[in-house]
């Protein structure tokens, strides 16, 4: 239960309760005030890196970073002000002066596109600002998943920061400072080479699409909207959410749902890159049986259902019920599972049966 006992700041004039350890951001994001924020992730410890998020604090000689800062009793913010916007808007001039590229395809990643809608609403793109850009791309790189395009980084260290925080695998690093900044594995090696475990939980959480999800970016020339449509990760029990994206009737890649209850954000490497199988051409899409030479042959469901029974019922019949033993697929929801567990114990009177999500 939150407790804001005598806790209070005033929002640009008004009032407001916050919490025990809130920042001045939080605070503010529940009160719906738009701070514009790159370095910023909800699920990640504050950073303080870009200095977008910046608020004028009475009292205070210079602005101060909101995501960083706690809220104090008493406090005095203004959130949005003449020289708060020149102060982001020039930020975010420089930002794009020493970056290749801002206007990424939304396929690159769920965060992609953040740094180019900031771009968009301040009306950045002056090109009063030129001169030395930051970050080595890393084509060289041959994995299938992630596009390593550092040469549009702006250095506000999510990936790092998801990679150790959330994913726990620390495969990526900071490698010195200024415009020789670099994102890098342990001795500047492949993905594959360190302790990466595919994830791409760094590619969805890059506000520049300086990380992007290869996968998806092959169908970038199809020129067709993408949809989105939510839904739970086909692939084990723990049922993480995900966004399938779509352009027509093509899958065309799979971002994980930040408001996932399962997952909040995080994926595997099944879920989130092994999504092929969907148009795969040896896909299954109807039932086989084997006929009187051994052949599998298409069959209906009524067919293939009569064949399996009779099948068990053989089983059961010439070598006892314990001869039996089922495993419930990690795909099927609790009901199926229910159900063949009813069917094993009552049905075929063995209790032989396990579940493969428990590896
Ligand atoms: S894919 Fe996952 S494990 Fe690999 S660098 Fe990115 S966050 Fe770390
Ligand atoms: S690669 Fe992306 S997430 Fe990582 S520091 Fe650069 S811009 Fe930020
Ligand atoms: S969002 Fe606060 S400093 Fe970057």
């Amino acid at each position: 239960m939150s407790d804001t006992t005598g806790r209070t700041i005033f929002l640009d004039g008004e009032e407001v309760p916050f919490e025990r350890d809130e920042t001045i951001f939080q605070v503010a994001e529940r009160h719906r005030k738009e701070i514009p924020t790159l370095c910023y992730d909800d699920r990640l410890d504050a950073f303080g890196g870009c200095r977008l998020c910046v608020v004028e604090l009475e009292g205070a000689r210079n602005p101060v970073a909101s995501c960083t800062t706690k809220a104090e009793p008493g406090m005095r913010v203004t959130t949005k002000s003449g020289s708060l916007e020149m102060h982001r808007r020039v930020l975010l001039e420089m930002v794009v002066s020493e970056n290749r590229e801002v206007d990424v395809d939304e396929l690159s990643g769920y965060a992609s596109q953040e740094l180019k809608t900031l771009v968009d609403r301040y009306d950045a793109r002056t090109g009063r600002f030129s001169g030395k850009t930051s970050g080595t791309s890393r084509p060289d790189d041959p994995n299938p998943f992630i596009l390593r395009d550092y040469e549009n980084c702006i250095s506000c260290y999510r990936c790092v920061r998801v990679c150790a925080e959330q994913e726990g695998d620390y495969a990526i690093t900071v490698m010195n400072r200024g415009f020789d900044t670099q994102i890098t594995t342990e001795f500047g090696g492949l993905l594959k080479d360190s302790s990466c475990t595919f994830c791409g939980q760094c590619v969805q959480t890059c506000p520049t699409g300086a990380l992007g999800d290869l996968k998806a970016l092959r169908f970038a020339e199809v020129e067709k909207e993408v949809e989105k449509t939510r839904s739970i990760c086909p692939y084990c029990g723990v049922g993480c959410a995900v966004d399938i994206m779509t352009k027509g009737d093509q899958v065309v890649g799979i971002q994980p749902a930040m408001d996932g209850p399962a997952n909040e954000g995080a994926l595997c490497v099944k879920g989130q890159f092994a999504f092929d199988f969907v148009h795969h051409p040896d896909r299954l899409k109807t039932p086989f049986v084997r006929d009187d030479h051994g052949q599998l042959v298409p069959a209906t469901w009524d067919e293939a259902l009569d064949k399996a029974a009779a099948g068990l019922l053989e089983a059961v019949n010439e070598h006892g019920r314990h001869s039996l033993y089922a495993v419930a697929s990690g795909r099927a929801p609790n009901e199926a599972g229910y159900t063949l567990q009813k069917l094993v114990r009552a049905g075929l009177g063995t209790s032989y049966i396990d579940n493969c999500s428990r590896a």
